[in-house]
């Protein structure tokens, strides 16, 4: 399902990523290691490198942003205090996942692909984390949210809120 996105990916930046990963092994225990090394050469990471490593280490994308968010290392642009990665995917849209995004949407003032202008959020909406069973899932900052409805969204973010003022 990330396929067209890893399509994306230019051919030299693919081949480095290959390099990289064939240094270590293919081994996704080395993914930190990975990740820093596939930062170096991109200066951060992009959601097709990610789906690339995805493909490549076996790991479904929602592992690889699970690890790779919980460091603050990582950078997968200008990003907000908070990266709030919505997934758009089949199973996840079926069950409703647009009428989340723009419940975020309207709650944060921003479109996917945008940081609030105060630097708090950034949201992105991507295809298939590898957890459709829970769709439809969002993931903040390495932390999945599964089954969710605008309601159980409007929590999360008030919760979000709440964290930023105290
Ligand atoms: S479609 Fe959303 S997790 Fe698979």
């Amino acid at each position: 399902m990330g396929q067209n996105i890893v399509n994306e990916l230019e051919y030299k930046d693919k081949n480095d990523i290959l390099d990289i990963i064939n240094q270590y092994n293919k081994d996704k225990n080395n993914l930190i290691t990975i990740l820093q090394e596939v930062q170096k050469i991109l200066g951060f990471l992009p959601h097709n490198a990610i789906y690339f490593l995805s493909e490549e280490l076996k790991m479904s994308p929602a592992e690889i942003y699970g690890v790779a968010t919980f460091y603050t290392q990582f950078k997968f642009e200008e990003i907000g205090k908070y990266l709030i990665v919505c997934c758009d995917g089949t199973a996840c849209h079926v069950k409703g996942s647009p009428l989340i995004l723009n419940f975020i949407e309207n709650y944060l003032g921003i479109k996917p692909g945008e940081t609030s202008n105060n630097k708090i959020y950034t949201l992105e909406s991507v295809a298939c984390l590898g957890c459709c069973a829970i769709s439809p899932v969002c993931i903040i900052n390495g932390d999945t949210y599964g089954d969710l409805t605008t309601n159980k969204i409007k929590r999360i973010l008030n919760k979000l809120e709440k964290e930023i003022k105290d």
